[in-house]
């Protein structure tokens, strides 16, 4: 099993990778920080690639997607991963440009991860393309402005890839993490209801996208509360949402 991962040098990627590797898959592994992406890979069983590329970068991912298919042949599973999540406030001038990178990464850097591998998948009429969203996809939060809209934008994007792969026999899978203990949500200064570990998130997760299941929300928990959220009134919605503490703005960082 050959399985190319974007943002394996921390959190969801690192464990799925960890993952794939103990049930013997052989990895291409994207991220931007070389450093990182090494000491990921030298503990994993196996040999595997590493590709310092950024997922917004067209033609980066193009030529690490054509290294790891020289190497190892045709890919089984691609999982377009990368992601970031900063606080967006849309009244400040400066906030646009914070807007405009997680779009770039959240959803264009989705679609530029699975476009060189889907010729070769038509070839071969099989493969699975994963998309990572999140149950930040379903409702928008307050002060999550960008990352609630490439989250939407993403699981969308994935629903119509899905229906378009699927007469080349092409699986298409999305993943909605609830809450994961990473760096990413170290710094929430929210309640994080069912936060679970990230290594049971990734063996959960390796499994659903092995079973080619259309949509998982990990943990199953927290697939309840976004049923609920997704269904809930707007009135009830804005009463529950207006003091939700709000992750920090990027720009107001010291
Ligand atoms: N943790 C959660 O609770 C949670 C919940 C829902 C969804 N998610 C989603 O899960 C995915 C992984 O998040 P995480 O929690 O594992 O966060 P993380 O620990 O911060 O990892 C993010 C990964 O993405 C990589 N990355 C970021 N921008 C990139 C770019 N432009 N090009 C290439 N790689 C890039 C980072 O590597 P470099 O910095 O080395 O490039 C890193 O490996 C994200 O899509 C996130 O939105 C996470």
């Amino acid at each position: 099993m050959k399985v190319f991962i974007t943002g394996a040098s921390s959190g969801i990627g690192a464990a799925l990778a960890s993952e794939f590797a103990k049930r013997g898959a052989c990895l291409g592994l994207v991220a931007r920080r070389g450093d990182a992406l090494d000491a990921v890979e030298a503990a994993l069983p196996g040999k595997h690639h590493t590709y310092v590329a950024d997922v917004t970068d067209t033609n980066a991912l193009i030529s690490a997607a054509n290294a790891f298919e020289a190497e190892v042949g045709p890919i089984d599973i691609v999982i377009a991963n990368a992601g970031i999540s900063v606080g967006v406030k849309t009244e400040f001038y400066e906030d646009l440009a914070q807007f405009a990178r997680v779009l770039d990464t959240n959803v264009l850097g989705m679609a530029i991860t699975f476009h060189p591998f889907i010729a070769g998948m038509k070839a071969a009429r099989r493969g699975t393309l994963v998309g990572i969203a999140s149950v930040a996809g379903v409702r928008g939060l307050p002060g999550s402005d960008a990352y609630c809209a490439s989250k939407a934008a993403a699981i969308i994007y994935c629903e119509s890839l899905r229906v378009e792969m699927a007469k080349y026999g092409i699986k298409v899978v999305t993943i909605s993490p609830g809450f994961i203990r990473t760096a990413m949500t170290q710094k929430n200064p929210y309640q994080m209801p069912f936060l679970i570990d990230v290594d049971v998130f990734a063996e959960r997760a390796a499994d659903a996208i092995l079973a080619g299941v259309r949509y998982q929300t990990i943990p199953w928990q927290m697939g309840w509360v976004t049923t609920l959220l997704r269904w809930m009134p707007r009135w009830l919605f804005d009463r529950l949402m207006a003091n939700r503490k709000q992750k920090p703005r990027v720009s107001s960082a010291p």
